[in-house]
C-alpha cells in the first residue's frame, strides 16, 4: 500500500521504493506538507508542523490564535494568496468582489489504485506492476465556493510521484484563476542548489547549477512554447550532491507552453518550490460548475545523486509516458533530406537519395520542409499542405511508391501551427493568425502563428493533413514549430478572456496531436521546434522522439546531449550524423549513436571510405539498439566540467554489457584520464571486447580504466565494450 491514511494523526503517507512524502491535516483543516525525503517508517513528523510562528508580523488564524501557527511560516501544502501566507503563492483566484483572497481548507479525500488521465492534456500513465495508487485531497474556499482537488499518484516501484491540481467553481458567481501551479513543495532549510537547463537555438539544454539564496529565483518560459531558452525541468540539489550520490529532488513539467519553476527562500531559511503554468499573461474564467485541470509535474526524489535522478526519469518516461507502437517496436533507421538539400529537391533527387541510402542500410527517407504550396525558401506556403507539383509532379503517392520500390519507408515534414503571409490559406483567411486588435503582428522566420485555439482553424489543418496521411503512404511524420508567439491573443475570445489564449493554443495543438496518433497509430512521430525548442514531456506523450537540436556538429552535440540526458532518455533524443566538417564520420556516428540515430546528408556525395565507415556504424547501431534505449546511463566525464574530453557509459539492464564512449573535444598536451566505471556487478568478470583483457567489476568501478591515450586527438572518439564473462563470478 504506497498510500496510507493515519486517522489518529490525520496524516497521509505516500511511499515510493525509496522516498516518503507526508501530508498533515492540521487544526482548522489547513493542509500541511510535513516531509519529503528518504523513506522513513513513521506516518507523522510532529516537529515539522510549524517553523517559527510570528517570525515577522506573520498573521494568525483567528480560531487557532497566536499560540504557534501561522500560514506564513507553516509548510503549507498548497500555499494560496492573501490568506496569511506571504510567500509566492500556488493559487490566486479573483472573486466577484474583485479581491484575490483565496483560502482553501481540507474537506475530504479519496485513495484508489491506478491513475486517471487528464482531460485534453498529456500525462504519464500506470502499467501493470508499477504499484500506482492515487490520492485526491479535496479543499474548499467556503467564501467563494472554489473547490480544489490536489492529485498525487505514487508509482511505488519506480521512485516517482506525479502531482496536479483541479479547480472547480462550486459557487454561484464567476471566478477568475490568475495563478494555479501544479505543484507546491516546502523544504526545511535552504542549503540547496538549483539545477536547470538553459540554452538557445543550436545550443539547447546546457546544465546550470547555482546556490539558492533568500528571495525568489527560478526559470520560466513566456514564449508560448516551453522553448529553447529554459527547459521545464528543475532540480533542488543538496550542496554535497553530485552525479553519484546525494539528495536530489527533480521536477519536470508535462507541458509544452509557458511555465514557471520558482524557488523562494524565506526569512526562516526554508525553501518553497513551485512548478506550473507561468502566471504572467495567464488567466482563466471559471463559470459556476466549470472545471480547470492543470498539467502534471513528475517528481523524483533520490539519495543517489543527479545521475540516479536521470536514470529514474529515463526508465519512467520509457515505460510510463512514451506511448504507441514505437514505444517498444524497433524504429526504422532514417535519413532526412534537410541538411542534404534544404529546399532544393525534386522527386528524382529524393529517389536518388533513397537508392544510395538503401545501399548503406538505411530504412526510411524523410522529405523535410519544401514539398508543399510553392515553397522554395522559408518565405511562403505554410498552411498550404498540398503538394508542390513542380517538385513532385506525380504527387506524394507516386513519390512514396518510388521510394518504397527502392526498399525504404517514406516520411514527411509538417509545421501545422504556422501560416505564411504568402499562402493561399492566408489569402482565404486573413484573420486566422495570432494577432491582437490594432497592432501589426510580428513575423518570425517570415511566418505567423495560426490561432490553434480556434476549432475552425484546427479543423482546416486537420482536413489537409488527413487527406495526405489517409493515402496510407506515410510512415513517419516530423511536426515542426519554428517561431515563438508574440502579440498573443485570439479574435475568437472576448476581451476578458484573452489571457486564456496561450493555454488554449497548447490545448488545441494537443487535440490535433491526439487525433493524429489515434487515427494513425502506425506512423512514427517526431516533434521538433527549430531543433529542440519544445523538448518536453508533453511532446513526448505524442511523439516518442524529439529532434534535439539543429546543431549537428558532434562536438557541440556533446553538451546538448549531456544536458538533455539530465531528464530525457536516449530513446527520445533525435540525433543524426550530418555532413558537418568538424570531425570524421566515426565521431559523428559515436555521438549520434547516443540518441535515436539517423542521417542528415546527401548520400550521393559520400566517398567510398565514408560509406564504409557508415556501414560499420549502422552495424553498431543495430548491435547496440536495445542497450542504448533500455540501458542505464552514467555520465562519467561531462563536457560542462572538462573542456577536453567527454565520457559516458551505458550498462544493460542485466549488467551483462557496458558500453563506454569517449570523445576528445580538444587534444590536451599533458593528459591524464582515469575513469571509474559504474553500475557493474562487483564480483563478476568483464572482458574488454577489443583487447580481450579481463577485469573484475570491482576493479573497473574502483581502480578504473586509463583513457589517457584513448582517441586523444582533436575530434577523435572511441567506443569500448565490457562483456560479463559467462562463468559469471570471479574465481
Ligand atoms: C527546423 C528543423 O529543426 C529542421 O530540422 C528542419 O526541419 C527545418 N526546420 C525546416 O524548415
Amino acid at each position: 500500500m504506497p498510500i496510507i491514511y493515519d486517522i489518529e494523526h490525520r496524516t497521509f503517507k505516500l511511499d515510493t521504493s525509496d522516498s516518503s512524502y507526508i501530508i498533515k491535516i492540521y487544526e482548522e483543516n489547513y493542509v500541511l506538507n510535513l516531509y519529503y525525503g528518504p523513506k522513513i517508517p513513521d506516518t507523522y513528523v510532529p516537529d515539522r508542523e510549524c517553523v517559527c510562528p510570528n517570525a515577522s508580523f506573520s498573521p494568525a488564524n483567528p480560531v487557532i490564535g497566536e499560540h504557534g501557527f501561522s500560514p506564513d511560516t507553516a509548510p503549507m501544502e498548497y500555499g494560496t494568496f492573501g490568506a496569511g501566507d506571504f510567500r509566492i503563492s500556488a493559487l490566486s483566484v479573483k472573486n466577484e468582489n474583485g479581491d484575490n483572497v483565496t483560502d482553501i481548507r481540507y474537506t475530504g479525500h479519496k485513495i484508489y489504485g491506478g491513475k486517471p488521465g487528464i482531460p485534453g492534456l498529456p500525462s504519464t500513465y500506470s502499467v501493470d506492476g508499477d504499484g500506482a495508487e492515487t490520492l485526491e485531497i479535496y479543499a474548499e474556499d467556503i467564501v467563494t465556493g472554489l473547490k480544489i482537488t490536489l492529485y498525487y499518484t505514487v508509482f511505488e516501484n519506480t521512485g516517482v510521484m506525479t502531482r496536479r491540481v483541479k479547480a472547480e467553481n462550486c459557487g454561484k458567481d464567476p471566478l477568475v484563476i490568475e495563478r494555479i501551479f501544479s505543484l507546491c513543495l516546502n523544504l526545511p532549510g535552504m542549503d540547496y542548489d538549483l539545477l536547470s537547463l538553459y540554452g538557445r537555438h543550436c545550443k539547447e539544454r546546457s546544465v546550470e547549477r547555482r546556490p539558492l539564496s533568500h528571495g525568489v529565483q527560478g526559470v520560466e518560459s513566456r514564449r508560448g512554447a516551453s522553448g529553447h531558452c529554459q527547459n521545464p525541468f528543475a532540480a533542488i540539489v543538496e550542496k554535497s550532491a553530485d552525479e553519484n550520490g546525494g539528495e536530489v529532488y527533480g521536477f519536470n513539467f508535462v507541458y509544452s507552453g509557458n511555465f514557471s519553476a520558482l524557488a523562494e527562500c524565506d526569512h526562516n531559511h526554508t525553501t518553497r518550490f513551485l512548478m506550473g503554468i507561468c502566471p504572467e499573461n495567464f488567466g482563466w474564467t471559471l463559470l459556476p460548475d466549470e472545471k480547470f485541470d492543470t498539467p502534471e509535474v513528475v517528481m523524483v526524489f533520490t539519495t543517489g545523486g543527479i545521475g540516479e535522478m536521470s536514470r529514474i526519469f529515463h526508465r519512467f518516461y520509457n515505460n510510463h509516458l512514451i506511448r504507441g507502437k514505437y514505444k517498444d517496436e524497433k524504429r526504422p533507421l532514417l535519413i532526412n533530406s534537410w541538411e542534404a538539400a534544404y529546399f532544393d529537391f525534386n522527386a528524382d533527387k529524393l529517389v536518388d537519395f533513397a537508392k544510395e541510402a538503401k545501399k548503406l542500410g538505411i530504412e526510411l527517407l524523410v522529405m523535410d520542409d519544401g514539398w508543399f504550396g510553392h515553397r522554395n525558401n522559408d518565405k511562403s506556403s505554410l498552411g498550404d499542405w498540398y503538394v508542390n507539383k513542380e517538385k513532385l509532379p506525380g504527387g506524394i503517392e507516386a513519390l512514396a511508391d518510388r521510394v518504397n520500390a527502392e526498399g525504404l519507408k517514406f516520411g514527411i515534414w509538417y509545421e501545422p501551427e504556422m501560416i505564411s503571409p504568402d499562402s493561399e490559406l492566408f489569402r482565404e483567411h486573413p484573420d486566422w493568425h495570432v494577432h491582437v486588435k490594432g497592432r501589426e503582428p510580428m513575423l518570425g522566420r517570415n511566418q505567423y502563428v495560426l490561432d490553434f485555439s480556434r476549432r475552425d482553424v484546427r479543423e482546416n489543418i486537420w482536413e489537409q493533413m488527413d487527406k495526405v496521411l489517409s493515402t496510407g503512404r506515410i510512415d513517419y511524420l516530423k511536426w515542426d514549430f519554428n517561431r515563438n508567439i508574440a502579440g498573443a491573443g485570439s479574435a475568437h475570445l472576448p476581451p476578458d478572456r484573452q489571457k486564456e489564449f496561450l493555454h488554449r493554443f497548447i490545448l488545441g495543438t494537443y487535440e490535433i496531436m491526439e487525433r493524429l496518433v489515434t487515427k494513425y497509430p502506425d506512423i512514427l512521430f517526431e516533434s521538433c521546434s527549430g531543433g529542440g525548442g519544445r523538448f518536453d514531456p508533453g511532446m513526448l506523450y505524442y511523439s516518442p522522439q524529439i529532434w534535439a537540436s539543429d546543431n549537428t556538429d558532434p562536438i557541440e552535440r556533446l553538451g546538448i546531449q549531456f544536458g538533455t540526458s539530465v531528464c530525457y532518455p536516449a530513446s527520445s533524443v533525435g540525433a543524426h550524423v550530418s555532413a558537418c566538417p568538424r570531425t570524421g564520420y566515426k565521431t559523428k556516428g559515436n555521438v549520434a549513436l547516443w540518441g535515436t540515430f539517423g542521417y542528415e546528408l546527401d548520400p550521393c556525395k559520400l566517398s567510398d571510405n565514408d560509406k564504409d565507415e557508415i556501414k560499420r556504424q549502422i552495424k553498431l547501431y543495430h548491435e547496440t539498439y536495445d542497450l542504448i534505449r533500455r540501458g542505464d546511463l552514467y555520465r562519467l566525464v561531462s563536457p560542462f566540467e572538462n573542456p577536453y574530453r567527454a565520457v559516458w557509459q551505458i550498462v544493460s539492464e542485466s549488467r551483462d554489457c557496458a558500453m563506454v564512449s569517449v570523445v576528445t573535444m580538444r587534444h590536451e598536451e599533458y593528459p591524464h584520464l582515469i575513469v571509474r566505471l559504474k553500475g557493474l556487478k562487483e564480483d563478476s568478470l568483464y572482458r574488454e571486447r577489443e583487447s580481450g583483457r579481463v577485469y573484475s567489476g570491482a576493479l573497473l568501478m574502483n581502480a578504473g580504466i586509463n583513457l589517457t591515450y584513448t582517441a586523444n586527438s582533436d575530434g577523435d572518439s572511441a567506443v569500448m565494450f565490457f562483456d560479463r564473462e559467462k562463468s559469471g563470478r570471479r574465481e
